[in-house]
């Protein structure tokens, strides 16, 4: 890679500005100054420095979102030997879901190699919204909506509030959304179990605001670059990332 690119893509500044840096003796590479143009490194062994500091080669990170279909389960690895998210993503890099989907949801499950973002999202800190859609059993009364809104008692510890919304009534039961800014294991199906519903389908409809909308059960997509950027902006990353 041309040392000036490799520089601007470390965030030194644009291109052609690195190449005044480079000329005016600032960057070394292993150890000595390049002060002409048009040098090209091997980013992966050359070190590099500028004004004395060693520059670090920005690693491009991978995001996915995937719109997971039933019977798939979502550790890397499964005991059963059964189908995995990963199976449905056919490249080289190594990459993990962010949190996870019972083997029955179906929906919006981000994947990435970026563990610092990963672990953020997942952090109850930071609120993440996650939005689902539940099909129950049977139709909602209004006062369960209430009690789901200012949390249930889930293994010791009540729910956060959260926001509840009737959408329809399909074949007999309620098709509910809910939106969680927590994420207990298995928090939807418990959440209705509590209050003895059951529920018969689950989908989630978006994470962090990212959405799966055109995708069929089983397809993927790369996140663009305002998605992305929009993520780091929910979890407190500025543009220094
Ligand atoms: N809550 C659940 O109960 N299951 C999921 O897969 C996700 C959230």
């Amino acid at each position: 890679m041309r040392l000036n690119k490799f520089l601007a893509h470390a965030g030194i500044a644009s291109r052609r500005k690195c190449d005044d840096l480079i000329r005016a003796g600032l960057v070394k590479v292993n150890g000595k100054v390049v002060d002409q143009v048009g040098v090209v490194i091997d980013e992966q062994k050359d070190k590099v420095t500028f004004k004395g500091k060693l520059v670090k080669p920005k690693r491009k990170f991978i995001y996915i979102v995937l719109n997971k279909p039933k019977g798939v389960v979502t550790t890397a690895s499964d005991q059963f030997n059964r189908k995995t998210v990963l199976d449905l993503i056919a490249i080289p890099e190594r990459i993990y879901p962010i949190g996870r989907l019972d083997y029955n949801t179906t929906g919006v499950l981000l994947l990435t190699d970026d563990g610092d973002l990963a672990h953020r999202l997942l952090h109850p800190n930071y609120k993440v919204v996650k939005v689902y859609r539940a099909l129950l059993n049977r139709v909602i009364r209004p006062i369960d909506i209430h009690r789901l809104q200012n949390g249930v008692e889930l293994d010791g510890a009540k729910t956060q509030p959260c926001k509840v919304t009737e959408l329809r009534i399909v074949d007999n039961g309620s098709l509910v959304e809910i939106e969680l800014t927590e994420g207990r294991n298995r928090q939807v199906r418990k959440m209705f179990e509590a209050l003895h519903y059951k529920v018969r389908e689950l989908e989630r409809i978006s994470f962090a605001g990212i959405k799966a909308s055109g995708l069929a059960p089983g397809e993927w997509r790369y996140l663009n670059k305002s998605e992305v950027a929009l993520l780091k902006e929910k979890v407190g990353y500025g543009s220094e990332r």
